[in-house]
């Protein structure tokens, strides 16, 4: 990449930073009940939870989806509308590798729709999918804390600040540097 820079370790999200996703589906219900404990009032709940499971798998199996529907006394279709609605949650597994775009009010202003389209180009997939290979996933995500240096780009556990569209190439270099890694560790 040109003038973009590695700036810190990665938040929430990554792919192999799942302490939920390998777990059966009753340990993902048990999940979502102590989860819940953090939204003692009805007001926020719902999102909450979609947010907590989709920070802590990556995206939002089945089993926690059915689990927060029925803790929130919501049709699980309608809960599965509503997190479909939100381009920063994910009904579908993700790739190997995640690659975030930040779509907070900083970034956002700086361009961070342009340059998530112009990866997803790259990547012959849609913002929001995974390549058929199921190798990599792009997705547009919540502020990630570094507004500073925004646009950011966040990939497989490092963010990268001042990212333009042109750096693109670079950002999916990155992303194969850590597919090889996760090959490497046999995950
Ligand atoms: S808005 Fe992107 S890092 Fe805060």
């Amino acid at each position: 990449m040109s003038d973009a820079s590695v700036i810190t370790a990665a938040p929430a999200g990554m792919a192999g930073a799942d302490p939920v996703a390998a777990a059966s589906g009753r340990a993902l219900a048990e999940r979502v009940e102590q989860l819940a404990q953090r939204y003692p009032d009805d007001v926020g709940r719902v999102i909450g939870l979609l947010n907590d499971v989709q920070d802590e798998c990556g995206y939002l199996p089945e089993e926690a989806l059915r689990a927060i529907a029925d803790l929130c006394d919501v049709s699980f279709e309608e809960l599965v509308a509503s997190a479909r609605f939100f381009k920063t949650l994910s009904t579908e597994p993700v790739g190997k590798v995640v690659i975030e775009v930040c779509d907070g009010t900083a970034c956002h202003t700086q361009g961070a729709v342009r340059l998530a389209q112009t990866m997803a180009d790259k990547l012959g997939i849609e913002v929001g999918q995974t390549t058929p290979d199921g190798l990599f996933t792009l997705r547009l995500v919540h502020c990630v804390g570094a507004c500073s240096v925004a646009p950011v780009a966040v990939v497989a556990g490092a963010a990268y600040g001042r990212v333009k569209p042109s750096d693109a190439d670079g950002v999916i270099e990155h992303a194969h540097a850590a597919l090889e890694e996760v090959d490497r560790r046999g995950e």
